[in-house]
């Protein structure tokens, strides 16, 4: 028998969706999923049937399959990702702003029969727990079953879902690969477009995406609607929706303090969340509640709470390892998919960094023979796991708390191979969300010193879904409406020297420097005031199990006055770009920043002080 959406739903406006959606796209079938195992199991056979995944060795990784992309969709497509408002400047100037009339007139063309020879799936979904204040429900339409299979394990999918949306409104989210299939046509293992759609209707909720199987393209509760349509929610409705992981340390006297950290995709959120603590740190727990999204809200005891709205870790594969972080190892044993990593000859994964032991022989990303001698590495770098968060043995108790975990300090940071010290505490929260707004990081490993350096202000400037200006006055509103709101720091774990090496071990280690975060939370740190904020002597950070000399610190430390005078000075191109929209508080940071240094020596060092 088959069931039609009135056996799932009586929900009017879901309904009618589904009608138009399925008039425009015109699939085979459509097929509404309830999330169960048997679906998902059913879904994978016929996907390893048709060649789009590999299953895994039994064995070796139960449960886990693999799958290889189209060489052209390995990632997120920035320059085809668009904010649709009906004015430009509410887009603002760092993103692609589109015409909402001309784009639906596009994306009416581009829908019209994408889905012929396909199924349709449509897949309710909720991006936080149930019964949290926070959660949003959102309804999925696509035609990719590795999106469905996935999607169950990036959020709460199902039936389940439509029984707390009742009659109530919903996200939007409507994905094809763009690749119809005329009859008796042989269908590839990864359908997609080479033409790629990802547009944003945040006024109305809504999610275009087209052409592309692959991750944030596709996965529509990520990137599209948990930061791009979210972060418009939650300026309508006093929230946030950040690019933060969110984690908990627990000091060996049983006292627990949450932080949430910012840092542009691919700088070690994940390595973050899931730190071990380093020799020295006896007793010292570490709970991993996120890794890639944080929805924040004013709780009752007048700081913020936040919840991790994903169930799941979409991370990258290369360079995660026993020894870079053996928690998200022991988090992919089983139950995982993996996307453009190398097939090993026992029907297992590997990736560049997995181990220093590469295998003899194996099938690359392409799908091509590799050996250690070959030119191309065997994973692509942006292959990514998919794993359930469940799985984690870091995962912290209250991850799924429908309250949320109260958080006292976020931590900004970014890949700067100069200029920036390991850490420093903002003076207050206006000036804390300069440190943020102003954040960088180097989008190729440049040369020291000429390092290209991208602004990526906190962390959202491929995610936020207005206008960043907005976006800055809504962060300063939130501090004035928060009694006791978070405290800010910036962190920089990518600081070279001459030789060009890193002057940080980072990882485990980083736990020194949030420790000392965690002191200053507990009004107990010691501080210095330095132009760029408040940081800890080498006194004031805790070194057990490890030789790392003062005078190292302080160099790791040390503000360059010339390099800061760049910095403020590059700034206002950023800045300028927002005309009259740019918060006057954050010119008066930039401009005291200056003074600050115009004081300072040449190089101001800790050890001076
Ligand atoms: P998205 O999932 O893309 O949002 O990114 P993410 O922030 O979760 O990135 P991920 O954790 O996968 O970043 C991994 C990269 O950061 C790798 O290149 C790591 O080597 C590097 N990394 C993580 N922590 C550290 C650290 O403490 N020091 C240094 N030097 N590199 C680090
Ligand atoms: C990122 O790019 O920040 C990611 C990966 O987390 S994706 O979900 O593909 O956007
Ligand atoms: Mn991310």
């Amino acid at each position: 028998m088959t069931l039609t959406g009135e056996d799932f739903t009586n929900n009017g406006r879901l309904l009618a969706w589904v009608d138009g959606a399925a008039d425009l796209c015109k699939p085979d079938h459509i097929h509404w999923c309830d999330g169960s195992q048997e679906e998902y199991d059913r879904l994978c056979r016929e996907m390893v049937e048709a060649g789009t995944l590999i299953k895994l060795n039994e064995q070796k990784r139960p449960d886990s399959y693999l799958a290889r992309s189209d060489p052209y969709d390995v990632a997120r497509v920035e320059d085809r990702t668009f904010i649709c408002t009906e004015k430009a400047e509410d887009a603002g100037p760092t993103n692609n702003w589109a015409d909402p009339s001309e784009m639906n007139h596009t994306l009416s063309g581009l829908f019209d029969g994408c889905m012929r020879g396909r199924t349709m799936y449509v897949c309710p979904f909720s991006m936080g727990p149930p019964g949290s204040p926070l959660s949003r429900i959102g309804v999925q339409i696509t035609d990719s079953p590795y999106a469905v299979v996935n999607l169950r394990i990036m959020t709460r999918m199902g039936g389940r879902v439509l029984a707390a949306l009742g009659a109530r409104d919903f996200v939007r989210c409507l994905h094809s690969l763009g690749a119809p299939l005329q009859p008796g046509q042989k269908d590839v293992p990864w359908p997609c477009n080479e033409s790629k759609y990802i547009v944003h209707f945040p006024k109305f909720r809504q999610v275009w995406s087209f052409g592309s199987g692959y991750g944030g393209n596709a996965l529509l509760g990520k990137k599209c609607f948990a930061l791009r349509i979210a972060s418009a929610m939650a300026r309508d409705e006093g929230w946030m929706a950040e690019h933060m992981l969110i984690v908990g340390l627990e000091s060996p006297e049983g006292e627990k303090t949450y932080i949430a950290a910012a840092f542009p995709s691919a700088c070690g959120k994940t390595n973050l969340a899931m730190l071990v603590p380093p020799a020295g740190f006896d007793g010292w727990k570490v709970y991993t509640v996120g890794d890639d999204i944080a929805w924040l809200k004013p709780g009752i005891e007048g700081g913020l709470r936040a919840i991790n709205p994903e169930t799941g870790f979409f991370g990258v594969a290369p360079g995660t390892s026993m020894a870079s972080n053996p928690t998200a190892m022991r988090t992919l044993t089983r139950n995982c998919f993996f996307t453009n990593v190398a097939l090993t000859d026992d029907g297992d994964v590997w990736w560049e960094g997995m181990d220093d032991d590469p295998p003899a022989h194996a099938i690359d990303w392409r799908g091509n023979d590799w050996t250690p001698e070959s030119d191309s590495p065997a994973a692509h770098p942006n292959a990514r796991f998919t794993a359930p968060a469940s799985q984690c043995p870091s995962i912290d108790p209250d991850w799924e708390a429908p309250q949320g975990v109260p958080i006292s300090a976020f931590i900004f940071g970014g890949r700067l191979s100069t200029t920036f010290p390991l850490v420093f505490q903002s003076f207050d929260w206006t000036h804390g969300v300069y440190l943020a707004a102003t954040m960088g990081s180097e989008a190729t490993a440049a040369a020291v010193g000429q390092a290209a350096i991208r602004r990526d202000p906190m962390a959202m400037l491929p995610f936020c879904g207005y206008n960043m200006a907005d976006y800055w006055h809504h962060w300063l509103k939130m501090g004035n409406d928060i009694a006791q709101p978070p405290l800010i720091f910036r962190v920089n774990w990518f600081r070279k020297d001459e030789n060009g090496k890193f002057m940080w071990p980072g990882f485990g280690d980083n736990l020194r420097v949030l420790k000392w975060i965690v002191d200053c939370v507990h009004n107990r740190a010691e501080r210095v005031e330095s132009p760029l904020g408040f940081m800890p002597r080498h006194q004031d950070l805790n070194w057990q199990g490890m030789d790392y000399d003062a005078e190292t610190f302080y160099r790791l430390m040390a503000v360059d006055r010339q390099a800061g005078m760049a910095e403020a000075e590059d700034q206002k191109e950023l800045f300028g770009r927002f005309g009259d929209r740019l918060p006057r508080e954050l010119e008066t940071q930039r401009r005291r920043l200056i003074k600050r240094l115009d004081r300072a020596p040449p190089v101001w060092e800790l050890e001076r002080q």
